[in-house]
């Protein structure tokens, strides 16, 4: 990874940690749902705080760092991350504002959904952009990379819907194909963001991430191409074949039925992919990142064999909302989590010893963290997000915003241990600062 140090990857995780506290915190005084309905402007500003300010952030600071990595090339446009950035932030929002006017929270100041939408929409595009231009640039592509390349057209797709959206609700046309798109074709955006954007794009970068910190040898190319396949058929079947079935006014079950499928097929093939991994890994004793990580997976197991279930017993729509937050907290902010717990100290070695690798005595990575005493925070946050999940499907709002209470003091434990990680303080006193090394910043790196 080298000198190619990403200066605004930690200023992206910053903020998204940020949204996801807020978020969290909004949760435990009983905002949204499950005290208001599914589809309620409080529940849409939930979502898009999780969804947008902190994964899809998130997301975005990783790849901002590691698609240079996965295709041995600089990044397109290092100068476009910060107006990203920007545009992201004041998007979501103006977004939120107008979510909040349309619950009557606000004046109804409805023109802050379209203007949020465009913000966005403009913030992703520069993202896309940038990345998408750093693959093209790099063709053949790695088998890692090709996921992010598909989860860069899904989040097009998701943005694409989410304005169509935000354009219904600002000027309501019964009728008219807007408000068509609006009744019908939620499932097929939240899929497309959800599955495709954040899902795909974490299963291609954790090919990578998984072998370089376990030390195991890359997954057959085949191997990852069937599971890139299958991703690819999932979200076709979901964005083309939805948007087939709303433009022709048939309901979308055969579109939903056929993604399923295709999605069930991707997590199989990935699953024995992940084990493959673990199976033939060097580093025998796993860190506490990959062994987290584990619990992430097994979040998103029982996601799945839970979904099979609800589908089956014909109870989806009634429990749709414990489903999703499942795989948004157990599965995909579990990954984050355990991922940036790796990240941010490897990213902060990198940037404080780089410079003096060779000329001076350098602690180890793993010297800038405390494992033992991070450990119980994953814990209680993994076994809080089952615990609410378990809560919601039993209908029991008050227990859930107690679990959720439990994941905001996880939260802020995780936090902690980034923040000492940044400022190097579990790091021994005489290896801290060698001569040449420069302490670094707590919210963006020194490059
Ligand atoms: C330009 C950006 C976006 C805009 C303008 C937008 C807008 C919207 C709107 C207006 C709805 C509600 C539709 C309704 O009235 O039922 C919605 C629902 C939803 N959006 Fe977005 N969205 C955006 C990006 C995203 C992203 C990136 C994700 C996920 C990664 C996402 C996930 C969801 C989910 C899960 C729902 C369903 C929520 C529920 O029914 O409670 N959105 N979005």
């Amino acid at each position: 990874m080298g000198g190619n140090l990403c200066k605004w990857t930690i200023s992206y995780f910053a903020a998204a940690l940020a949204w996801l506290i807020a978020a969290e915190v909004l949760m435990v005084a009983g905002f949204g749902f499950p005290s208001a309905d599914i589809a309620a402007p409080d529940t849409l500003v939930l979502v898009h705080m999780i969804c947008l300010g902190w994964l899809s952030m998130a997301m975005c600071g990783a790849l901002f760092q590691f698609v240079p990595v996965l295709v041995s090339r600089p990044l397109h446009a290092e100068g476009w991350i910060l107006p990203a950035f920007v545009l992201l932030s004041a998007g979501l929002i103006a977004l939120l504002a107008g979510f909040l006017a349309l619950g009557g929270r606000m004046p109804p100041w409805l023109w802050l959904l379209p203007f949020g939408a465009t913000l966005l929409i403009a913030g992703f595009a520069l993202v896309a952009a940038n990345l998408g231009l750093t693959l093209w640039q790099s063709r053949p592509l790695p088998a890692s990379a090709r996921f992010v390349a598909l989860g860069l057209l899904a989040v097009c797709a998701t943005m694409a819907f989410g304005g169509i959206f935000a354009l219904a609700l600002f000027e309501p046309a019964p009728g008219s194909l807007v408000s068509s798109v609006l009744a019908s074709a939620v499932p097929i955006h939240a899929i497309a963001g959800l599955a495709g954007w954040l899902t795909v794009t974490a299963i291609g970068v954790s090919y990578r991430l998984l072998s370089m910190f376990m030390l195991a040898p890359d997954v057959d190319a085949g191997k990852s191409r069937l599971v890139w396949l299958f991703s690819a058929f999932m979200l076709g079947a979901a964005v083309i074949g939805g948007a087939v079935a709303v433009l022709v006014g048939q309901g979308l079950d055969l579109a939903l039925m056929l993604s399923a499928a295709c999605g069930l097929a991707t997590l199989a093939c990935y699953a024995r992919d992940v084990a493959e991994l673990y199976r033939k890994r060097k580093r025998r004793k796993l860190e506490l990142n990959t062994r987290m990580v584990v619990w992430s997976f097994a979040s998103l197991g029982a996601a799945v064999a839970l979904g099979a279930v609800l589908a089956i017993t014909g109870s989806l729509a009634a429990h749709v909302g414990a489903l999703v937050f499942l795989i948004v907290f157990g599965w995909l902010s579990g990954l984050i989590l355990a991922n940036l717990y790796k990240i941010v100290p490897f990213l902060t070695w990198l940037e404080t010893y780089g410079p003096v690798m060779g000329k001076a005595p350098t602690p180890r990575v793993h010297d800038l963290v405390a494992e033992r005493r991070a450990t119980k925070w994953f814990v209680m946050f993994f076994a809080a997000s089952w615990a609410a999940t378990a809560l919601l499907m039993l209908g029991q709002p008050l227990g859930f915003r107690i679990a959720i209470a439990v994941i905001v003091v996880a939260t802020f434990g995780i936090l902690q241990e980034l923040i000492r990680a940044r400022r190097l303080t579990d790091v021994a006193a005489p290896l801290r600062l060698p001569a040449g090394a420069l302490a670094p910043r707590l919210l963006i790196t020194r490059t």
